[in-house]
């Protein structure tokens, strides 16, 4: 399934394992990269050095490509910006703000890069700086989420820009996959399905919560304070909502998620830690390797690609 974005970034499928903080380490993003797909490292708050060390164990379990997603927000975003160059690195994925200040240095490098967009402005203004493709994510996904749907950002965005785009948020089969290519998109990003890959880390009661998770499962905190963030309902959303409908400020609420999607990933607390994923939670039923899923997706909306015509 060849497509501008599996061309650009030499894979085999148009499918990339978003760079979730604590998740998206060697074991996960391997995986993914070997089963044909994207696999991301997420560079979150981690130190470079940390990054450093993750990349090269992703080294020493596969050959295909794979990138970082850099976190612009971070202390260290500076340090793994230049971590990336020396590593060879060939993909970049930043989220958090606008990549513009190493853009030089990484198209010295030979690094394509894709940043996360929930905006048709970002998006062009990304495209002015020289991006290579976008994400476009949409409000469904885990995470630290922007307003627009999915369906309404994605074909917005593809008419906006000339680079191609990739679509995030509430993708997690087939045919989410074959919707996306519907909107323009070259190729999805997904998260919360690889959060209960088998080579994915994550604590197993997370993933049960996951596949347990019904549709409306997932709560957004801190909208009022502009930093929303979609996870799954428990006594840590509730008690930020409540807290946050009284006026609380972000300074204020901060002890409630500080280092809690750690607990969650880790430790496995899925009572206070924050689990967070996006309402395709409801969706995702069974544990399988990246590979299955990956195979799975990819069988699912070659069919539906195939049997369009019949609509006709
Ligand atoms: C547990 C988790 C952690 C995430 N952390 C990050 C992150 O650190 N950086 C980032 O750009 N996106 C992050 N995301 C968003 C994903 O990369 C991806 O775009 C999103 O999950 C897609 O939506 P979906 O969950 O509906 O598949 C995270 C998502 C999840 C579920």
């Amino acid at each position: 399934m060849q497509t501008d974005i599996t061309k650009l970034l030499g894979i085999e499928y148009p499918i990339i394992q978003g760079g979730m903080a604590w998740v998206a380490e060697h074991h996960l993003a391997a995986a993914v990269s070997e089963a044909g797909g994207l696999g991301l490292i997420g560079g979150a708050n981690a130190p470079a050095d940390v990054i450093r060390n993750e990349i090269r164990e992703t080294r020493k379990l596969t050959s295909k490509p794979f990138g970082v997603n850099v976190m612009l927000m971070s202390p260290h975003a500076e340090d793994i910006a230049k971590v990336v160059v020396e590593e060879g690195i060939k993909v970049v994925t930043t989220g958090a703000g606008s990549p513009e200040k190493y853009m030089k240095m990484w198209k010295e490098a030979g690094i394509v890069v894709i940043p996360v967009v929930a905006s048709v402005a970002l998006a062009r203004r990304m495209e002015r700086t020289g991006a290579d493709a976008v994400v476009a994510e949409g409000t469904e996904s885990g995470g630290h989420i922007g307003e627009a749907t999915t369906m309404t950002l994605v074909p917005q965005v593809v008419d906006a820009i000339d680079i191609p785009v990739i679509a995030a948020g509430g993708i997690a089969d087939g045919r989410g996959l074959a919707a996306a290519f519907m909107l323009g998109a070259k190729a999805v990003q997904m998260g919360t399905r690889f959060v209960v890959a088998d080579e994915s880390i994550v604590n197993e009661a997370y993933k049960d919560r996951i596949i347990a998770a019904k549709d409306i499962d997932s709560a957004v905190t801190g909208r009022s304070h502009g930093h929303p963030v979609r996870s799954l309902r428990n006594a840590m959303t509730r008690e930020y909502s409540k807290l946050e409908a009284e006026g609380k400020s972000f300074e204020e609420l901060e002890y409630l998620t500080l280092g809690t999607l750690r607990k969650a990933v880790i430790e496995g607390d899925i009572v206070h830690g924050t689990v967070m994923a996006g309402q395709i939670a409801g969706l995702v039923s069974k544990k399988q390797s990246a590979k299955e899923i990956i195979d799975e997706i990819i069988s699912e909306a070659t069919n539906l690609l195939k049997n369009a015509g019949s609509l006709v």
